[in-house]
């Protein structure tokens, strides 16, 4: 990305797939590029950020495609809910023409009628009381938490085969959050559909995904199945994150929060990106070399140099 400090590379490397039917869960603290790198895929970031490498998707490349071809793909094959809800809400339509508007467009009903039907349907799905009343209102009307509800509904519209939602639940009551989730994981039996859940809420990835993987600046840290990674976490980042989580950690045990913030991405360390404020100590070479992305057994990856005998 180009700003008025030069170019930052903001997001590194990064390297997944996410298969029919599977859910990735991408996590890390806040300023770790989680967003920037779901935009990135989607040609959603603006003017001045350079994307290098493929996505593919369908067996196209997304990083390749034209901006018309992009936004064929954005409304019908993938899904995607942003962190914002305000900015996928058009303010001057009501709920009921932009919903049904995407439903008519994706050529999931015949007919305007059946159109609302389906936008009345869809709004119940994601627990919304008085569907029909919603449909009428301009999102202005609405609280933030419906807003947000309103913002999955058009995601999910489509049945889209990807679906990329970046903070979706995180504003939610906890009833809410579990009714969605039901609904996510409904739509992935039924269409295949694959997600990336992008969350700083260690506390549903176990229940959700069937992957996870840590960025920290900018980069996979390290990545591998929900198991492989709850249970022997490789990287001191992640088993700092795990300790701090509350249901997590032993009972008994002091919560361990990582001390300091994560490096904005135009002024990273050199080596290893965390080491400044990794809690394991006496490795000269965490502070020259970066630590490359390898296997740590199965499907498990990890970048540190403290990844054997990791607990
Ligand atoms: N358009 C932009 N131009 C320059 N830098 C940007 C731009 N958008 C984001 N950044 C920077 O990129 C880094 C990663 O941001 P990103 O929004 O991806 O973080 P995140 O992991 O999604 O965090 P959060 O959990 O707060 O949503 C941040 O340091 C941010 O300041
Ligand atoms: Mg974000």
């Amino acid at each position: 990305m180009d700003t008025a400090r030069g170019t930052a590379h903001i997001v590194n490397g990064l390297d997944y797939s996410v298969a029919a039917g599977q859910t990735v869960a991408v996590v890390g603290e806040s300023g770790s590029g989680k967003s920037v790198s779901a935009l990135a895929l989607l040609g959603l970031l603006p003017g001045h950020a350079r994307v290098s490498g493929t996505a593919r998707f369908d067996g196209r490349d997304l990083v390749a495609m034209s901006e018309a071809e992009l936004r064929s793909v954005r409304g019908n094959g993938i899904g995607m809910v942003f962190q914002d809800p305000m900015t996928s809400l058009n303010p001057v339509l009501t709920i009921g023409r932009q919903l049904t508007e995407g439903l008519l467009a994706h050529r999931a009903v015949g007919s305007k009628a059946a159109a609302r039907e389906r936008a009345a349907e869809l709004l119940a799905d994601v627990g919304l009381p008085d569907p029909r009343g919603v449909l009428a209102k301009h999102p202005h009307e609405l609280s933030g938490g419906m807003r947000q509800r309103v913002v999955i509904a058009i995601a999910l519209a489509g049945s889209p085969k990807l679906l990329i939602a970046d903070e979706a639940t995180t504003a939610l009551d906890v009833t809410v959050q579990a009714q969605i989730l039901d609904l996510v994981a409904r739509l992935q039996d039924e269409h295949g559909t694959g997600v990336v859940w992008i969350t700083h809420d260690l506390g549903v990835v176990a229940g959700i995904a069937d992957r996870v993987l840590v960025m920290y600046g900018g980069r996979c840290v390290e990545d591998g199945s929900v198991d492989e990674v709850f249970d022997a976490p490789a990287h001191p980042y992640t088993r700092g994150l795990l300790g701090s989580l509350p249901s997590l950690a032993e009972p008994g045990a002091d919560l361990v929060a990582i001390a300091g913030t994560p490096p904005p991405p135009t002024d990273l360390p050199p080596g290893c990106v965390f080491h400044p404020r990794c809690p394991v100590r006496g490795n000269p070479r965490c502070a020259t070399e970066q630590p490359p992305l390898v296997p740590v057994g199965g499907t498990h990856r990890a970048a540190t140099f403290y990844a054997e005998g990791a607990r």
